[in-house]
């Protein structure tokens, strides 16, 4: 899941990371003055009084204990600037007066980069051409109006730059060709539809008709502002309502969120991201001064849509129609969510309305009233599960206390969990115990279900890896796994499979590979290679900041090993003790002797283990 790297190659980004000096680009921001190893200043990526800003020359990182934010000097201009990967690349190798490889570039990705530009510059003429339309045609004068009934303002319309697909079969393919297109870069863009192969022998023009007729069209453009597809609505009813852009090699609906562009801003300083249904709404709301609104493309809300968000807010609110039919969106909704670091909650509008409709007729600040209401996803969930359940049959109960199990199963934290059976249970009138019965089987279900789908016969026991915070020691390994600290031996002695927090694993991992065949480890290459992670930027350049001295370094990680492996030894040991029990039941007399002496043997492993590490 490696960013874009443009096709620059890795030497290069090296070279360009070698000389400039993160400290000076960030310098241009930010007032930074000197604490301890880090410079640390105001931070420019959220509102705050006391620096917690840090920028690290050593490993040329930056991290705001604030907002989360962090990376390389890369994606210090990516966030500032909003620049691509390659337009910070860009930059900075203009600065440094590193000469970029351009042939490399063309070999391998010249074709990818040439064809989107082409599409890029496809729908920015589009774009162009359709507001021309509304604005200046006598058929768009309908949709003005139809715009304005709606409650939208000139200004928004003009802000968001809708406009209107005229009622032709080939108006845009006329225009766009006489501006130089190729029909078939227009079939790519998703902006013309190829009739049917057996009317046209060519790719000639006429063999092609505009996808979007009558219809009022909302671009979706990316982070930086570009259009990168449209949605058309209809004006008077009829189906599809709206019709939307195909994917594209520039457009994909499970990684956009409409709107994002504007909202980043308010959001990132709000720590807080609305999700709403539709592109309606998303404009209405930013008319009544709501700007940290977005709305999925029409799809349920996948992983990528939360890393996306998750770069902005920590926070999102969900905010579904009055008659949304909540409950299958919101439970898989929340498995995207799971483990992310993102809290989500959930209101629902009164009935018949939508955000729209209700910003017009309650005003903006009674939208975020409403969002203040806004609960828990599995509280939200669990209620939904349990709406009118009292009044069920036995049968319909029960499918909904295996709703509602399958919910809980996936909270983590065992206090919060209890509480939840323990509403549960009165709610549906359950006793708490037979609630707590009915789930390890639904859970058994689950696991060997999951176990089935991830089918890889190379991970072994990833179901037995819980994901958990992580415990001190696996921070302080990573931590100076990161900084460099660690010795080559030492870092051959790190499982993955021993760190319960799922990012330190994937980063111990990484390590791993980061070990040559002469025993030497590449540092740089690891912070590189996991700065240019989007997962993982954050975490690594928040460790490259963190300040620790350890006297003896490379005792102190023999002490956090030890612990990691007397945890490990204690699961196998617990294991194997329910094993013994089962035996012991049954009179299984060999078997029992076996694990006895296995028992015994990881017993004195154990014990020969330091109890633990100095700090
Ligand atoms: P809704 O049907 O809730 O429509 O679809 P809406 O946004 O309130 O539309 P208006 O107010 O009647 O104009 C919500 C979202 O689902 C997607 C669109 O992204 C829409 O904004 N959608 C809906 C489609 O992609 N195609 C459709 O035919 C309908
Ligand atoms: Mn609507």
């Amino acid at each position: 899941m490696a960013t874009d790297r443009g096709g620059i190659p890795p030497t290069t980004l090296q070279q360009i990371r070698d000389t400039v000096d993160i400290v000076d680009v960030v310098s241009r921001y930010v007032t930074l003055s000197k604490v301890g190893q880090n410079h640390r200043g105001l931070c420019p990526f959220h509102n705050e009084k006391t620096p917690s800003f840090n920028v690290n020359p050593g490993k040329q990182m930056f991290y705001c204990f604030g907002c989360g934010t962090g990376g390389d000097v890369f994606s210090f201009l990516m966030n500032r600037e909003r620049f691509s990967f390659v337009e910070a690349v860009n930059e900075l190798a203009q600065q440094a007066g590193i000469e970029l490889p351009t042939t490399s570039i063309q070999r391998t990705s010249g074709f990818d980069r040439d064809q989107r530009k082409t599409l890029e510059h496809l729908h920015r003429l589009a774009h162009a051409w359709f507001q021309q339309n509304l604005h200046e045609s006598t058929q768009g004068q309908g949709a003005l109006t139809y715009l304005q009934d709606r409650g939208l303002a000139l200004d928004t319309v003009k802000d968001f730059g809708v406009g209107y697909a005229l009622p032709s079969w080939d108006g845009l393919l006329h225009y766009l060709c006489k501006n130089g297109a190729k029909a078939a870069d227009l079939l790519q863009a998703g902006l013309v539809v190829a009739k049917q192969p057996s009317t046209s022998g060519e790719s000639k023009r006429d063999g092609y008709y505009d996808r979007f007729r009558s219809r009022v069209m909302v671009p979706i453009m990316d982070l930086r502002g570009n259009v990168i597809a449209f949605g058309g609505r209809i004006l008077e009813e009829g189906t599809p309502k709206y019709l939307n852009s195909p994917e594209t090699p520039l457009f994909n609906k499970g990684r956009n969120l409409f709107g994002m562009d504007r909202a980043r801003e308010a959001a990132s300083q709000l720590n807080n991201l609305l999700i709403v249904e539709g592109y309606f709404d998303v404009m209405v709301l930013h008319q009544h001064g709501i700007r940290h609104a977005v709305a999925p493309l029409g799809t349920a809300l996948t992983a990528e849509h939360v890393s996306l968000l998750r770069r902005f807010v920590k926070n999102v609110v969900l905010m579904f129609d009055g008659d949304a039919a909540g409950l299958g969106a919101t439970l898989r909704t929340m498995d995207v969510f799971i483990n992310t670091g993102v809290t989500v909650k959930v209101v629902r509008l009164p009935a018949g309305e939508d955000p729209d409709s209700y910003v017009r007729a309650h005003g903006g600040d009674q939208v975020l009233a409403l969002q203040q209401q806004a609960r828990p996803l599995v509280e939200f969930a669990v209620e939904q599960c349990l709406e009118g359940a009292t009044k069920a049959s036995v049968e319909e109960r029960t499918r909904r206390v295996d709703d509602v199990l399958r919910i809980l199963a996936k909270v983590s934290h065992p206090i919060e969990k209890e509480e939840y059976f323990k509403q549960v249970a009165e709610r549906l009138g359950i006793s708490q115990s037979l609630l707590m019965q009915r789930s390890p089987v639904l859970l058994a279900r689950q696991v060997s279900r999951d176990s089935r789908q991830q089918s890889s016969p190379n991970l072994p026991a990833r179901g037995r890896v819980q994901d958990q915070k992580g415990s001190r020691e696996e921070r302080d390994l990573v931590t100076l796994l990161i900084q460099g600290m660690i010795e080559p031996d030492q870092i051959l002695a790190l499982r993955p499979e021993d760190f319960l927090n799922p990012e330190y694993r994937r980063l111990v991992t990484m390590s791993l590979a980061h070990v040559n065949q002469d025993g030497v480890f590449d540092s740089e290459a690891l912070l590189a290679e996991a700065a240019m992670n989007q997962d993982f930027s954050a975490l690594v350049a928040q460790l490259s900041v963190s300040e620790q001295h350890f006297d003896d370094c490379r005792d102190y990680v023999k002490g956090c090993l030890n612990v990691l492996e007397r945890r490990r030894l204690k699961t196998t040991l617990d294991e194997l003790i329910a094993r013994l029990r089962i035996a012991e039941r049954e009179h299984h007399v060999e078997q029992i002797a076996e694990i006895n002496a296995e028992i015994d043997s990881l017993r004195e492993q154990k014990a020969g283990l330091a109890i633990s590490p100095q700090a």
